[in-house]
């Protein structure tokens, strides 16, 4: 399996082909097993502006592209024009004239929807790919991690393993980017999910029409529960994530989030409900007691730091494909 999508940008997961997942998929998993990509990015500098703190996201594409030979640099918006009223238009042409991709964190939970329309005006004026490195709608850099991890998991049937992906809570409010760049692979690679959360919590409809859509096409069960119990009942992967209401103001997203507590956190009492051999995804960052009890977090189910390392692997194939095809 080959994947053809050099010059891309990536800055959602709707904007690709089943088969053009399964090629990176099929790269990371040769990457990471040696097999592929040696010293690719040579000569290769990567800008990435990051308006949001990241610790995996970050440090894992300046691993990826150090190991294959290229260079990263990182800044933040305040360090630019910018911050001086400059315009992205101004500053995705100027950018792309000096690197070969940018990658770029950025969002506003208050604005929904104004940092991806700001990265597709990025793009736009780019010559060069843009990576998305989470927004207020997608995260598919860490979802293509998650699928690799996934798939190392339980092998090639993985599409049959059913993952229930959680809402869960957290004090900060967080993006919905993992839940719709999930949501979006499941129904394009014919997988069997589930969605759990509180009303009010529900995803952008512009993910779950897609959704329905590609899952008419590929096969892809996906479902909706308002109850964790039952969701996770004959789950293999319980996969726990906060992410803030889209229908309610910051402060009726607090007072939600607060009610449904107790009620979404993920503990031992799901896994005894769920497959034997299970396992508890989180794309971290986390704090134990809220998203899940320290005990599943840090138990012999959890596969997080493994998760964690595939975003390196996940990403190496990325540039590999945007940059090298
Ligand atoms: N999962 C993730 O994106 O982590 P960071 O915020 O640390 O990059």
């Amino acid at each position: 399996m080959t994947v053809d999508i050099r010059g891309r940008d990536f800055l959602g997961l709707k904007d690709f082909q089943a088969d053009e997942l399964v090629g990176l998929l099929q790269l990371a998993a040769d990457m990471k097993a040696g097999r592929n990509g040696r010293r690719c990015l040579e000569g290769k500098l990567i800008g990435m502006l990051f308006e949001k703190a990241s610790t995996r996201t970050r440090i894992s594409f300046q691993a990826a592209a150090r190991q294959l030979g290229g260079l990263t640099e990182t800044y933040t918006p305040q360090e630019l024009q910018l911050s001086n009223a400059e315009t992205l238009i101004d500053t995705a042409e100027v950018m792309s004239r000096f690197l070969d991709a940018i990658v770029v964190r950025s969002y506003d939970l208050d604005a929904y929807g104004k940092a991806h329309r700001d990265l597709q005006v990025i793009a736009e004026h780019s010559a060069v790919p843009v990576i998305n490195a989470l927004d207020d709608k997608e995260h598919p850099c860490q979802v293509l991690a998650d699928l690799l991890t996934i798939q190392e998991r339980f092998g090639a049937s993985y599409q049959r393993r059913k993952v229930v992906f959680t809402w869960a809570y957290a004090k900060r409010q967080k993006s919905p980017g993992v839940t719709h760049s999930l949501l979006t692979a499941a129904a394009l690679l014919g997988m069997t999910l589930t969605l759990a959360y509180p009303p009010g919590f529900e995803p952008d409809d512009e993910y779950l029409d897609f959704a329905r859509a590609a899952a008419r096409r590929s096969g892809a069960r996906i479902e909706h529960c308002h109850d964790l119990d039952e969701a996770c009942v004959g789950a293999d992967v319980i996969y726990a994530k906060s992410w803030k209401s889209l229908t309610s103001t910051s402060a009726g997203d607090r007072e939600l989030r607060e009610r449904a507590r107790a009620r979404w956190c993920v503990s031992r009492r799901h896994f005894e409900r769920a497959n034997p051999g299970a396992v508890f995804m989180d794309c971290m960052p986390l704090i134990r007691g809220d998203e899940a009890t320290a005990e599943v977090v840090d138990g012999p189910q959890s596969i997080r730091y493994a998760e964690a390392e595939n975003r390196m692997h996940a990403q190496k194939a990325l540039l590999a494909a945007l940059l090298t095809g």
